[in-house]
């Protein structure tokens, strides 16, 4: 298994590229099963979560073509299978964004049901709910969601609490459904958005997206669009993370600064100078961070998957920081880590206090999730010596080539291949 060596004390200096959003990505490769026209998506990052979809795609028959390095083609017209098998299910839960496309557009799916990972069970209870009130006969069965419907039928549809991803199924699924479908307690993130902007240019009629109320009038048939996934915010909040724990000054460019109001806001009260145009932000960070409370939310409040990266910067912070974890019930995997490399943390529950520290210093971590990977890293950057992180195959689920990007930045990082 591939390892990072860091070695903490370089200041960043320099501007890099802000890749395509993956969590925008995911679920619109998975929209081009709704038409068996082709569907030819730019901006689209090259991650392995990305690989593992276009894989299970193929599996069920449709053509994928990666054109270029960000440039992908889908075309769902000679499907072969319905079934999004376990092997692959298991190594990415977003998987279960093809129940959805596959339900409205077949009349049938089975879709392995994807387990719990390192950061929380993440039931998937609110998709097969939502798919029900809109006419779906789905059971579990031996593992798998198995679902059928003749024609769906529009519906109100209220989910227990904002899921992204359940959003983002029940919009793929209500778009060729009979009638209207409203989805109340939606999810706003800016990759929902993403997602029905995508759907809109297909021929969806899709009202409401980016608010809590989602308003679908089901159409009988959609067709091909060209579309650019939209920057990853998340990927640009750990890069200003990184340049605030390491200090320095960085420009990113391809960034969307407009979707990242809350962790902007929040690394301002840290103490980062940032400045931002249209697509670019500029920041920079000559002092030791203040400490910084928060509490992770739904979109438009900060990020949960900006939890850990923020973390990270607090350990070095003057003064202490308390963090809530309000989305995920194991999503600080990464403390015990971080105290590793001599930080001072304490975890009540769903809340971590952090006591910073004048200085980390670098040791042999290991990552747990993708978030937890990306934190360490941050931190591995600001400590002392050499820092060792193992199990890197989590960052490379949701970060595109990370240590070249910082290396560009002046990071002294490099991969060792196992
Ligand atoms: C999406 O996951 C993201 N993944 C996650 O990013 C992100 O952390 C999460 O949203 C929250 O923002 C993708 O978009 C591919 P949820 P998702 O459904 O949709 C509970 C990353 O790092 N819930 O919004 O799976 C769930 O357990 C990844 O890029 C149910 O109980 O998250 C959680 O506590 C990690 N039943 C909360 O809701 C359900 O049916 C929010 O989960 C669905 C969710």
């Amino acid at each position: 298994m591939d390892k990072l060596r860091i070695k903490g004390g370089y200041a960043l200096k320099g501007e890099i590229n802000i890749s395509g959003a993956k969590n925008a990505a995911l679920p619109i490769l998975c929209a081009g099963l709704l038409t068996a026209d082709t569907v030819t998506l730019s901006n689209v990052p090259k991650l392995n979560d990305i690989a593992t979809t276009l894989k299970l795609l193929r599996q069920l028959g449709v053509r994928c073509e990666r054109a270029s390095d960000d440039l992908v083609s889908i075309t769902a017209n000679q499907l072969t299978a319905l079934e999004a098998p376990y092997e692959l299910v298991k190594t990415m839960r977003a998987s279960i964004l093809v129940l959805g496309p596959l339900l409205a557009r077949f009349g049938e799916a089975r879709v392995s049901l994807p387990g719990g990972c390192a950061i929380g069970q993440r039931p998937v209870d609110q998709h097969i709910q939502g798919l029900a009130a809109l006419g779906a006969d789905i059971k579990i069965e031996h593992g798998f969601v198995v679902a059928k419907a003749k024609k769906l039928k529009g519906a109100v549809v209220r989910t227990d609490m904002v899921t992204v991803t359940g959003t983002e199924n029940l919009m793929m699924a209500a778009v060729l459904a009979d009638g209207q479908t409203i989805l109340e307690n939606a999810a706003r993130e800016p990759e929902v958005v993403d997602l029905a902007e995508l759907l809109i240019k297909m021929g969806a009629r899709i009202k409401g997206h980016g608010t809590d109320r989602i308003v679908i009038d089901g159409v009988s048939s959609l067709h091909g669009a060209t579309h650019e996934v939209i920057p990853d915010r998340i990927e640009a909040g750990s890069f200003l993370c990184a340049v605030g724990a390491a200090g320095g000054e960085i420009v990113l460019r391809h960034a969307a600064p407009e979707t990242m109001g809350a962790t902007i806001s929040k690394l301002q009260e840290a103490g980062l100078t940032i400045k931002s145009g249209k697509d670019w932000i500029q920041a920079s960070m000559h002092k030791r961070p203040k400490a910084v409370d928060f509490r992770t939310h739904e979109y438009p409040g900060f990020a949960t998957d900006m939890q850990a990266q923020l973390m990270a910067l607090n350990t070095l912070a003057e003064g202490t920081s308390v963090i809530a974890e309000t989305i995920f019930e194991n999503r600080f995997m990464h403390v015990q880590e971080l105290l590793r490399l001599g930080a001072n943390i304490d975890i009540d529950g769903h809340t971590a206090v952090v006591r910073g520290v004048t200085r980390l210093s670098g040791a042999t971590v290991m990552a747990t999730d993708l978030r937890a990977s990306a934190s360490l890293v941050i931190a591995g950057l600001a400590a002392e010596g050499e820092t060792l992180v193992e199990r890197i195959y989590h960052l490379d689920r949701g970060y595109e080539r990370m240590e070249h990007k910082l290396s560009a930045l002046g990071a002294h990082i490099e991969r060792i291949s196992s």
